[in-house]
């Protein structure tokens, strides 16, 4: 029996992700998979994400109905069963022989013929017990680790809004500052509902963002809220550096809101920042591939934007694969570069120029502790309170009236997925003395 395109290519990209450090967004957005029929690409995508977001939640149920442990199966035979577990768990549509059946041609495809009579045998064994998706423990789909810390740092409520947030695939949001494009995407059959904080800001309730003229002629983007926030605390300069800019969505922000600054997008990965190039084709922007801790300063700029690499915990609903990667000494180890990278920025800065430093990250290691090791070794730079820039956000009528103290951790600005309805960002908003 053959494999459905669907899944065989759902298995390949399975694979990839546990065996190489590719993102399932990425490889969903390849140009082979957007070949692929929408409905099929649908299915695609269900299958990578709910496997992700729900991957120790199967092996659980795999490992209550399997006479082998999980962890001595092959990756070839674990991943056809956990695809098949999460097409009996969550796809009503899906009959239960079509999950089973081609969970074991998958593992014959993967010259696994010896374990096809062990998959079948587990899967209809699940199938005939099978539990509810709505009973399913939203916190039991992370790493414990993750949920301990989090509820150390946010507290009981906001570590269950943060894995139920994490375990739903989150609406596109997109930035729409021309008011025609909404009657235009209306044409196109999509249908949008205002953002949470952003004036510019709307929810995808109904139709295909990527599929529109509107989007492909890049006259949109589709950006996480929290992220188009984190770029308007940039405000206004005659020249502004971003750092770690690809793929340029909050380039694209900071150009559009000074389209006469000078603006030098870096970024370490050439590949990127060809793409960045093509995102961010504005006039006023300059893009440089290059490592800005090994950048000469040989001018200073009014404002510099550190946008982070970072462990990405904030966005777990978006790219489910990082709480499976990510180990607790990470965090250290990436707190270190954050470091290094900020402290070049810093030099980039003139006197008097303010610097955001932000991640899209959880953890205190990766971002206060970032910004206290930063001030403590430079006692020319000085925290603004975030307070003052979303009040003045507020005055200019780009955030809507909204609670601020719920957007505020202290002196910074802190979203947090299921409490916002935004991916999870820090920022530190800094200013050097004149
Ligand atoms: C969080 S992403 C930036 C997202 C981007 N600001 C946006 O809004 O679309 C961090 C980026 O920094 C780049 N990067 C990592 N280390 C760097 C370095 N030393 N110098 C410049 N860019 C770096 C990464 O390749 C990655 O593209």
């Amino acid at each position: 029996m053959p494999v459905s395109p669907a899944r065989g290519a759902a298995f390949e990209a399975l694979l990839r992700i546990e065996n190489t450090d590719a993102y399932a967004s990425e490889l969903l957005h390849s140009s082979r998979l957007a070949k692929l029929p929408p409905g099929d690409h649908g299915l695609v995508t269900e299958l990578v994400m709910g496997v992700l977001r729900w991957r120790s939640v199967l092996d659980n149920t795999i490992g209550k109905h399997s006479s082998q442990l999980v962890t001595k199966l092959d990756l070839e035979v674990l991943t056809a069963l956990r695809m098949g577990v999460q097409q009996l768990i969550f796809l009503d549509r899906v009959p239960a022989h079509a999950a089973i059946n081609e969970s074991v041609e998958l593992v014959k495809r993967a010259h696994k013929r010896s374990a096809a009579g062990f998959v079948n045998a587990v899967l209809r064994k699940i199938a005939e017990n099978r539990p509810k998706d709505t009973g399913l423990d939203v916190c039991a789909a992370h790493p414990d680790w993750l949920v301990d810390r989090w509820r150390q740092n946010y507290g009981t409520d906001a570590v269950r809004r943060i894995c139920e947030y994490d375990q739903t695939p989150p609406a596109p949001v997109v930035r729409i500052t021309d008011p025609a494009l909404v009657a235009e995407l209306k044409e196109e059959g999509v249908r949008l509902a205002p953002g949470s904080f952003l004036t510019s800001a709307s929810r995808v309730t109904a139709g295909e963002i990527a599929r529109t003229k509107t989007f492909r002629e890049r006259r949109l983007a589709v950006q996480d809220e929290a992220s188009q926030l984190v770029a308007l605390l940039i405000g206004a300069g005659g020249s502004i550096l971003d750092c770690c800019a690809a793929p340029g969505g909050k380039t694209r922000i900071i150009a559009e809101g000074n389209p006469k600054a000078t603006v030098v997008a870096m970024e370490l990965h050439p590949h990127r920042a060809r793409l960045l190039r093509k995102l961010v084709p504005d006039s006023n922007v300059g893009v440089v591939a290059g490592d800005v801790r090994a950048t000469p300063v040989c001018k200073t700029f009014d404002a510099v934007l550190v946008d982070a690499p970072c462990s990405g915990t904030g966005t777990l609903a978006r790219n489910p694969e990082i709480k499976w990667r990510l180990k607790l000494d990470d965090l250290l180890r990436l707190q270190a570069y954050q470091l290094e990278i900020l402290f070049a920025a810093m030099k980039h800065l003139a006197p008097g120029g303010r610097l955001v430093y932000s991640t899209c990250s959880l953890e205190p290691e990766e971002n206060e502790q970032v910004i206290e090791k930063a001030l403590g070794n430079d006692p020319s730079f000085a925290v603004i309170n975030c307070r003052e820039e979303l009040e003045a956000l507020q005055r200019s009528g780009d955030l809507v009236s909204v609670d601020l103290e719920s957007l505020l951790s202290g002196p910074y600005l802190r979203t947090i997925p299921g409490v916002h309805r935004c991916d999870g960002f820090f920022a530190a908003v800094l200013r050097k003395s004149e």
